[in-house]
């Protein structure tokens, strides 16, 4: 039987590693990447894939049922969806939240709606540990920690979760949720403290950390999650929310520290800036559920994939020009033009 994956938010950071994982760990399966190609979508993540059979891109908005429709008219056989697409960024989120409501909560509620119409096989919704809140000093989120979002990012993740829940409990949709800590690694937008912080010290311009910089994340390089996805999607139970982290918490100064270390530039590049507002001190996550239930766990250490982080951005300085630049935007149009989506 063919099957299906109709990945959300295909051009983007984690989707699109997703995607090439997929392509590489699982060459018989069709991959069907529906993408609204919002600032943070970047076909040029995905050139390799282009010309690859079995690969489609659908142009389109998870809010719109039509471009849903539109998806799964694309896709053949068995249909599994892993659900990235979403407004990611929680200074974004503090600057207005409405596009945060529209993509993550209603697009959510259309996707599962439109799902549950076509019949899936499971629906794998990729959510964040930035639902439980904020820590102390001590402890670590376990899949039973209370919801207590923090951001207006937080607080559409967290309803989005309520939601897949909700499908569950009420049509017994076959869905997951997964909920993982920061991701590092190639084709994130500099927005995000590392490749931002990377991408200003390799053109000497101050590197903004808010507050004392002692806020602490739990860093997971981007492969390891898509393999952690991955096995959730053929493995984990209905129902269940499995969180994903590396126990690999730092202070975000020493990451800075680290990057300008690696690049052999000043300490004076660092600007302590205004703190961000309702800033969580720090992210922990308890990931014991899913190495005990699937046996994943990490592969990368930090010492590891931080420098192979770096490389990357370096090796692949034309990719980071032109999303500084803004470029990258024309890739679609040259590569697409108003067709709107392509099947290889
Ligand atoms: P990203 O911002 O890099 O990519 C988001 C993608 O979704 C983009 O390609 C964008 O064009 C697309 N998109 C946005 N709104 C859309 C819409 N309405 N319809 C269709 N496509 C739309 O995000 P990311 O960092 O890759 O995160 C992916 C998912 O993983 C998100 O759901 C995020 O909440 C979750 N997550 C991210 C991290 C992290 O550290 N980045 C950690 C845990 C969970
Ligand atoms: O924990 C998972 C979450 O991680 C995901 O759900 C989000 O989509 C993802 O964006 C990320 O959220 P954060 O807010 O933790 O990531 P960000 O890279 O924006 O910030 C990481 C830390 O660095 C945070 O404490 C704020 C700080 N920071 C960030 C930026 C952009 C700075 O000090 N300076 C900066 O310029």
């Amino acid at each position: 039987m063919t099957r299906t994956i109709l990945v959300t938010g295909g051009a983007g950071f984690i989707g699109s590693n997703f995607v090439h994982l997929l392509a590489k760990e699982r060459p018989d399966w069709r991959i069907v990447n529906l993408d609204a190609l919002t600032y943070a979508g970047n076909l040029e993540n995905l050139t390799e894939i282009e010309g690859r059979s079995g690969y489609t891109f659908v142009h389109g908005n998870i809010c719109k049922e039509e471009d849903v429709e539109r998806a799964f008219d694309a896709c053949e056989g068995d249909v599994t969806v892993v659900h990235f697409a979403a407004e990611s960024h929680v200074d974004r989120s503090i600057v207005s939240g409405m596009p945060f409501v529209e993509a993550n909560v209603a697009g959510t509620q259309v996707l599962l709606d439109v799902s549950r119409k076509r019949g899936v096989e499971r629906f794998c919704h990729v959510s964040t540990d930035e639902v439980y809140g904020s820590l102390g000093a001590e402890g670590y989120f376990t899949e039973d920690t209370p919801l207590a979002p923090n951001s207006p990012y937080a607080a559409t993740k967290t309803a989005s979760d309520l939601l897949v829940r909700a499908a569950v409990h009420t049509h017994g949709f076959p869905a997951v949720i997964t909920r993982c800590s920061n991701n590092y690694g190639p084709y994130q937008f500099p927005e995000k403290l590392i490749p931002l912080m990377i991408a200003n010290a390799s053109e000497d311009r101050e590197l903004p950390v808010y507050g004392d910089g002692m806020n602490v994340r739990d860093w997971l390089f981007v492969e390891d999650h898509c393999l952690a996805i991955l096995r959730v999607l053929e493995a984990g139970r209905e129902g269940e929310v499995y969180n994903i982290g590396g126990h690999n918490e730092y202070p975000n100064i020493e990451i800075v520290r680290l990057i300008l270390e690696t690049l052999g530039k000043p300490e004076s590049l660092i600007r302590f800036v205004k703190d961000r507002p309702g800033h969580d001190q720090r992210y922990a996550i308890d990931a014991s559920k899913i190495q005990r239930e699937l046996g994943w766990e990490p592969s990368y250490t930090f010492d590891q994939a931080l420098p192979l982080t770096i490389q990357w951005y370096q090796s692949n300085a034309d990719w980071l020009q032109r999303v500084r630049s803004g470029a990258y935007r024309e890739y679609y149009q040259r590569q697409y033009g108003a067709e709107g989506s392509r099947s290889t």
